[in-house]
């Protein structure tokens, strides 16, 4: 198929490429993902420009032309790239690539456009727009990609046993577009992707866990997550959250399935949060769920503890699926060990003291908490859902007003450890952290207030208990 797109090509890069192709007699394309978005209408700043020939001697005249002083040449890879008007530019040579079944490092040779294109993941991947000056802006479409984009359906352009072999992160890719850009994925790849889940195993953690970082930041990433499942490529990086899947049923009694429970709450909190870690811990909430589940014959089913033992687990997964260790991992720890405590307080009674010591508890994450407490109220039961709903509201209500009053999210307890060896002549010892303790306890139930003067009365008085002498 043959289509005018030169309107899309109206940025300054477009028309230096196809000057300088002009007087040196070359031919190059705009390749790939760019014009995907470009007639998706999606923002993008990576743009690809192959060209038949030397990408590198390309790169360095058009530099030349735009008097682009930074070009990055990476010759092992016959690439180079710069950075023009905020967008990435690359070129590199047309290529034809073989792969050998132990590695996703194909063998290349220079090729043809025909070549470039048919080693291409997708048919809406394979698009190329000439920037020649005789056919400026013409699609050059060999799989009809243009059909699937208006059909909304992920295809790959050879057989897809061979696509999905030579490179198996192609198999993410698949799902990671349908999620991100709401398409299905062809039933035909969708079974080759099933038969060639092992195949995975040749890909590095890295690169599994950018694309599962992308389905989670898709609008509704519980389309991914369910193909991962269906496909058999979560087993291979994922199992506990495969293990949350299944429902039992003893003496009439079923608990719910953890796993389309999880995806909901996931869902539900997109669209309240574009955070990455804050979607994180909505996965790894009840990720201890299996570990804990226990059958009583009186209450039925629980899952006593798996706030807990899902935060000891978060550390562990995150390492092996090579995510951050610093800041974000605890702080997906800590909402996952406390996503239990403002549901409690929602189902149950709201005293002062306890949602004194959720606010110190939470701290900063207090909002984000919330957040994903509201996500995780889903229920058959609509009845249910309204009730925990307007319960939440007075909850958040009470956690305003005791924090405008008691100020303790976030407090430092009014009397420090260095005041208290002060006061009392003594080293750090046993004594100092039980008075501190108590401190800050006697502030959290209440019996006094969050203010120096009452601290250190109390102080004064729980030193005599202890013996202590000023
Ligand atoms: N490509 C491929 N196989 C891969 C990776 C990339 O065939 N495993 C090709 C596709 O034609 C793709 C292009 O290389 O369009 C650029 O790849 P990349 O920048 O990774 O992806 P995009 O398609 O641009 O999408 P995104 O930026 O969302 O990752």
């Amino acid at each position: 198929m043959k289509e005018d797109f030169s309107k899309y090509l109206d940025k300054p890069i477009f028309k230096a490429v196809s000057e300088v192709c002009n007087e040196n007699g070359l031919s190059a394309f705009v390749i790939g993902g760019y014009v995907r978005d470009l007639i998706l209408k999606r923002p993008c700043k990576d743009i690809d420009i192959v060209v038949l020939g030397s990408g590198l001697d390309l790169a360095q005249k058009v530099a030349e032309k735009l008097e682009i002083k930074k070009v990055q040449y990476f010759k092992n890879f016959g690439t180079a790239m710069f950075l023009y008007d905020g967008d990435d530019v690359e070129f590199v040579g047309a290529r034809k690539e073989s792969y050998n079944r132990d590695s996703r490092k194909p063998i290349v040779e220079n090729g043809t456009l025909e070549d470039d294109q048919n080693r291409r993941d997708f048919t809406i991947n394979a698009f190329a727009l000439s920037l020649n000056k005789s056919s400026f802006g013409m699609l050059i479409d060999p799989f009809d990609g243009l059909k699937d984009l208006e059909n909304k359906t992920i295809r790959t352009p050879l057989e897809p046993d061979k696509t999905y072999s030579d490179d198996p992160l192609r198999m993410l890719r698949a799902i990671r577009f349908a999620t991100q850009l709401d398409f299905k994925i062809e039933k035909e790849s969708l079974e080759a992707i099933k038969r060639n889940a092992e195949r995975l195993e040749i890909i590095s953690q890295e690169r599994i866990t950018d694309e599962l970082n992308k389905i989670i930041l898709s609008p509704k990433p519980s389309k991914g997550f369910k193909m991962l499942f269906n496909t058999n490529l979560l087993h291979h990086f994922f199992p506990e959250m495969v293990d949350l899947q299944g429902v039992e049923t003893i003496d009439g009694k079923a608990h719910k399935d953890n796993f389309y429970h999880t995806l909901e709450v996931l869902d539900n909190i997109c669209e309240n949060t574009d955070d990455l870690w804050l979607r994180w811990a909505a996965i790894m909430h009840d990720i201890a769920k299996p570990r804990t589940k226990r059958f009583h014959k009186k209450v039925g089913w629980t899952f006593h503890g798996h706030e807990d033992l899902g935060a000891k687990m978060t550390p562990k997964i995150f390492k092996r699926l090579k995510l951050p260790l610093d800041a974000k991992m605890k702080y997906v720890q800590k909402l996952v060990r406390l996503h239990l405590r403002p549901i409690a307080l929602v189902k149950g009674n709201v005293t002062d003291s306890a949602v004194r010591r959720l606010l110190f508890e939470a701290g900063e994450d207090l909002e984000d908490l919330m957040t994903l407490c509201n996500a995780d109220i889903t229920s058959k039961n609509e009845y249910k859902v309204e009730k925990y709903k307007r319960n939440f509201i007075l909850v958040e209500t009470k956690l305003k007003q005791i924090e405008e009053k008691d100020r303790v999210r976030n407090f430092q307890p009014p009397i420090s450890g260095d005041l208290i060896m002060k006061t009392f002549k003594i080293k750090p010892c046993y004594e100092v952290g039980v008075l501190k303790t108590s401190i800050k306890e006697a502030i959290l139930e209440g019996e006094i207030e969050n203010d120096y003067d009452q601290a250190y009365d109390f102080m004064l008085k729980k030193a005599k208990e202890l013996g202590l002498k000023v």
